[in-house]
């Protein structure tokens, strides 16, 4: 067998090659074999394989993801380039970032005067992470696993690598621990173009560690395949509560008897039966992969340059939001998986992290590996995190962008949300039902913000820049839905749903709301402060002005609609407070490698 069947997870094709791995007795000295395999030799067969098109997303989508393009430095240089840098280490701000269970304490021990040296990337051989559920079955594996976290646990609790202290780092860089060097804004690794990557080290570092702990340089972490259905409930592998891999802070109606994880999750429980539920999930992925393939900050989330802070996430960030609220516990601050701040402190958070940053390899392999944003803003921001050698080191996200410079893959499995499955016939899509209902007239959005309100969808005309587009058109700018200004709390829950369809006979719509475009969530992250006198609600604090862009060629042939004029957005708060500023459609450029 090549290397190519453990050094990518693009198809599902490959899927035999992981459920006959236990015929294979000589498993390490396969990866043994690949060990000092470096950089060219993989990437060359890598880039064959982009050859032959992925089974991806049907129909146009085929112009995609192919070895045309590969190769293509992201090299134009910006005019003023502004990439995030590290923080000051010595001014955390301790005592007051916003963090409820650490009680503003989630500050590291740094000084400030400690050496940050450029990170030695590992020669070591490639870590392969596999799916929990299949992890399950292996003893061998989870004895490590479970002595690599015990050891983690039981380190001093002033010692950087301790597990809490490994937990903080991510209350750090989400609950205001450090502002920018050099700037009043806030460092944030959520809700931008930073989240993937930053996540993608962090998780890195974490496991290079837990795997020194244990004297195994091969140790991978496993992921929460939670995009197919045998893995989609809750890994029973984190259930037992004897081992260090436990977490007492969960819902555990949801986490035990194998339910399925909602990845539309919004702190109300679903209604659909286990078939819709897998069918619901595995269509969210799929929008969020086929929608965004050409814009990928549809996906990732929005640029953000130093001394700014933005609030723009892509809809892999949205999906993962709802696994990590369906996990925390109910009410509360829903700790921990469910609040930024504590959410690191359950093992399973790695686990699902793993999964969102194999999603991110999967979706860079469909766009043939070519640097997502050509942008030095975003290729030379950098980020400090201590290493396996103890050492304080940064690194750059344009040596993130390939897993096997960090020398790690991901065992294949099926990707069941790329083949034909029907997403534009969920419940919610009731378009078609609609013969003897009585229409009303949809308005456009006006100049004032609106407040949503749950169970009367907002419902708004937006004009389209232009429609019945060309193919070339098509492949040279991307139609997208924004949706503006959108203010919410910051130390609570918020969701809603995008829906999108056309208006029938003259301007007049039906009740239903047509196909979903997309979600916008927010987890809470901030503190919540004092309990308003009377009601017992908690005071809300800051509102955010947040961005959400949704990516609508393909929706639009999906609903057969590229001859509209107008097209009726329905915006659907599921919980939270929520208002919006502006609605509307844009054509912007799509990404170079959408351009083939
Ligand atoms: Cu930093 Cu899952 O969030």
């Amino acid at each position: 067998m090549s290397s190519i069947s453990v050094s990518s997870s693009f198809t599902g094709s490959y899927s035999a090659c992981i459920f006959s791995r236990r015929d294979r007795p000589d498993r390490s000295a396969h990866f043994t074999r690949l060990a000092f395999r470096k950089g060219g030799d993989d990437r060359k067969e890598l880039q064959q394989q982009q050859q032959s098109p992925p089974p991806l997303l049907d129909r146009r989508d085929m112009l995609l993801g192919l070895g045309g393009l590969y190769g293509v430095a992201a090299s134009a240089p910006n005019v003023i380039a502004n990439p995030m840098v590290p923080p000051d280490l010595s001014k955390c701000r301790k005592g007051e970032a916003d963090a409820p269970v650490f009680d503003g304490q989630c500050c590291p021990r740094y000084t400030g005067t400690e050496t940050i040296y450029d990170y030695d990337f590992p020669m070591t051989a490639i870590r392969v992470r596999r799916p929990a559920h299949v992890v399950k079955e292996d003893p061998e594996y989870l004895k490590k696993y479970h002595e690599a976290v015990s050891a983690m646990k039981a380190l001093s609790e002033d010692n950087p690598w301790n597990f809490i202290q490994q937990a903080k780092i991510h209350c750090q860089y989400c609950n205001n621990a450090y502002f920018q060097n050099g700037s009043d804004a806030y460092m944030q690794v959520h809700y931008s173009w930073l989240f993937l990557p930053w996540h993608r080290y962090y998780l890195h570092f974490f496991e290079r560690i837990l795997g020194k702990l244990i004297g195994d340089d091969t140790f991978a972490l496993p992921y929460w395949n939670w995009d197919q259905e045998a893995g989609m409930a809750f890994p029973e592998i984190f259930q037992d509560q004897s081992l260090a891999i436990y977490d007492e802070f969960r819902n555990q109606d949801h986490v035990t008897g194998g339910k399925l994880v909602d990845l539309k999750y919004f702190t109300e429980e679903s209604t659909l039966t286990p078939e819709e539920l897998v069918q619901q999930n595995l269509c969210q992925v799929r929008t969020a992969f086929r929608q965004s393939i050409t814009s990928a900050e549809t996906f990732m989330g929005k640029p953000v340059s130093s001394g700014e802070t933005v609030e723009g996430p892509g809809q892999l960030e949205t999906i993962h939001n709802s696994v990590h609220l369906w996990v925390g516990t109910k009410g509360g601050n829903r700790e921990d998986m469910g609040h930024l701040s504590t959410a690191a402190r359950d093992c399973v958070f790695y686990c699902h992290h793993a999964n969102v940053d194999r999603l991110w390899d999967v979706y860079r392999h469909f766009r043939g590996h070519v640097p997502e944003f050509d942008d030095t803003d975003w290729l030379d921001s950098t980020f400090v995190f201590m290493d396996e050698n103890k050492k304080l080191v940064k690194v750059k996200i344009r040596d993130s962008l390939e897993t096997e410079k960090l020398r790690y893959t991901y065992e294949r499995v099926p990707l069941p949300w790329l083949g034909k499955i029907n997403c534009e016939e969920t419940a919610e899509t009731t378009a078609a039902v609609e013969q003897n209902v009585t229409k009303t007239a949809v308005a456009e959005f006006g100049n004032m913000p609106f407040d949503l309100v749950i169970g009367t969808p907002l419902r708004v005309l937006v004009s389209r820049p232009t429609k019945n587009r060309k193919k070339k058109e098509k492949k040279e700018q991307v139609e997208v839905l924004e949706i503006e200004n959108i203010k919410v709390p910051t130390n609570d829950v918020a969701h809603f749903d995008v829906f999108v369809r056309v208006a029938s006979d003259g301007g007049l719509v039906g009740p239903g709301l047509g196909q979903l475009a997309g979600c916008y969530s927010r987890l809470p992250h901030g503190k919540k402060t004092a309990s308003m006198p009377g009601t017992g609600k908690l005071a809300k604090v800051v509102k955010n002005l947040a961005k959400l862009k949704l990516g609508l060629s393909s929706l639009l042939e999906d609903i057969e609609a590229e001859d509209a004029d107008k097209l009726v957005v329905s915006l659907v708060l599921r919980t939270g407070e929520v208002s919006v500023g502006e609605v509307s459609i844009k054509l912007l450029k799509t990404d170079p490698v959408a351009t083939i």
